[in-house]
C-alpha cells in the first residue's frame, strides 16, 4: 500500500493524528520538499515526532524515478510525505493514477493546504477563480500567465491566488517574496499595457500562514513593494469584487497599510 499524506502549512504540529498514525505503522517513510516546505521547522524535528527515519527524495527522484517507490509498495506499507496536502499538486496525482495503475493499494490523507488556508483572510473561497504561480523570471524568459490569468478573474470579479516560485535544488534554496512577486506584475503591466494592474491596485499579501503569527496584509502595490513581511513563505492575492463582508473582513482580519 502507498499513503499519500500531507505536513500541512507551517510545522511539525500541522499533520492530522491519522497521519501520525500511520506513520507509526507503515515499513517505510518518503517525502519531498521541492514542491513546498514548511518553514517553521526541520525534517529532524518532524522525524522527532513520528518517531521514524524520513528518506527525502529529490524533484529527479520523484518526477522520472517515482515508480520505484509505487513499486516497493506492492509488498511494503509506503508512506509518502508532503508539504500542505499532498492533492493540491499535479506531481502527487501523477504518483496516485501511476499507483492505481500499478494496481497498489492507494491511502490519501488530506492535511492543511495553503489553498484553504486564505480563507484567514475573510475572503470567500468559492470566489476565487484561476490560481497562477509567479515563477523566477530568467533570461529570455518572462511569462506572460500571471498577467493573464489575473485580467481574466478580474474581468469575472474572482480573486487570484498568486503562488510565490520555490527553487530547491542540491545547492539552491530560494523562495520567492511577495516584494518579488510584486514588481514581477507591474514589470508585466509595464510589458502588456493593459491597465490590469498599477501601483494603486490593493493587494493582499499572507506569510507563514499556517503559524500561530501569520501576517497578512491588505494594501496598495505602492505600500506593500517594499514592506518587510518576514520569513518565507509568502503568497499574494489580488481581490476581485468584493462583497461588503469580505469588505470588513479585510478590514478586520489583515493589517490595513
Ligand atoms: C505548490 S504550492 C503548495 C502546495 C501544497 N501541496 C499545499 O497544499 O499547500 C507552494 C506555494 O504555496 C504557497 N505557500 C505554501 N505554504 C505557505 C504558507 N505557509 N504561507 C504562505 N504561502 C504558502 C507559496 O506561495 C508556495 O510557493
Amino acid at each position: 500500500m502507498i499513503i499519500f499524506a500531507g505536513l500541512g502549512l507551517y510545522d511539525e504540529n500541522d499533520m492530522t493524528l491519522k497521519t501520525l498514525k500511520f506513520a507509526k505503522k507503515v515499513d517505510k517513510i518518503y517525502a519531498e520538499f521541492y514542491t513546498s516546505v514548511l518553514t517553521g521547522t526541520t525534517i529532524e524535528k518532524i522525524e522527532e515526532v513520528l518517531g521514524r527515519k524520513i528518506h527525502v527524495l529529490s524533484r529527479k527522484d520523484v518526477e522520472y524515478e517515482g515508480y520505484k517507490i509505487i513499486e516497493e509498495a506492492k509488498d511494503k506499507d509506503v508512506m509518502f510525505l508532503t508539504a500542505g496536502d499532498p492533492m493540491v499538486a499535479t506531481t502527487h496525482i501523477d504518483l496516485v493514477i501511476e499507483a492505481k495503475k500499478r494496481e497498489v493499494e492507494v491511502l490519501i490523507i488530506n492535511a492543511p493546504s495553503i489553498y484553504s488556508a486564505v480563507g484567514i483572510t475573510g475572503l470567500q473561497l468559492y470566489k476565487f477563480g484561476k490560481t497562477t504561480s509567479i515563477v523566477f523570471p530568467e533570461e529570455n524568459y518572462f511569462p506572460e500567465t500571471p498577467y493573464n490569468v489575473i485580467k481574466e478573474n478580474l474581468e469575472r470579479g474572482l480573486h487570484t491566488l498568486c503562488l510565490l516560485d520555490i527553487r530547491i535544488e542540491e545547492n539552491e534554496k530560494r523562495f520567492m517574496t511577495a516584494n518579488e512577486g510584486l514588481k514581477i506584475l507591474l514589470e508585466l503591466e509595464n510589458r502588456k499595457k493593459e491597465n490590469v494592474l498599477s501601483e494603486e491596485t490593493k493587494v493582499v499579501v499572507v506569510a507563514r500562514l499556517g503559524s500561530l503569527k501569520p501576517k497578512l496584509v491588505y494594501g496598495k502595490i505602492k505600500d506593500l513593494i517594499n514592506y518587510d513581511f518576514g520569513e518565507p513563505l509568502h503568497s499574494i492575492i489580488i481581490p476581485g469584487k468584493l462583497h461588503f463582508m469580505e469588505e470588513e473582513a479585510l478590514k478586520y482580519l489583515c493589517e490595513n497599510i
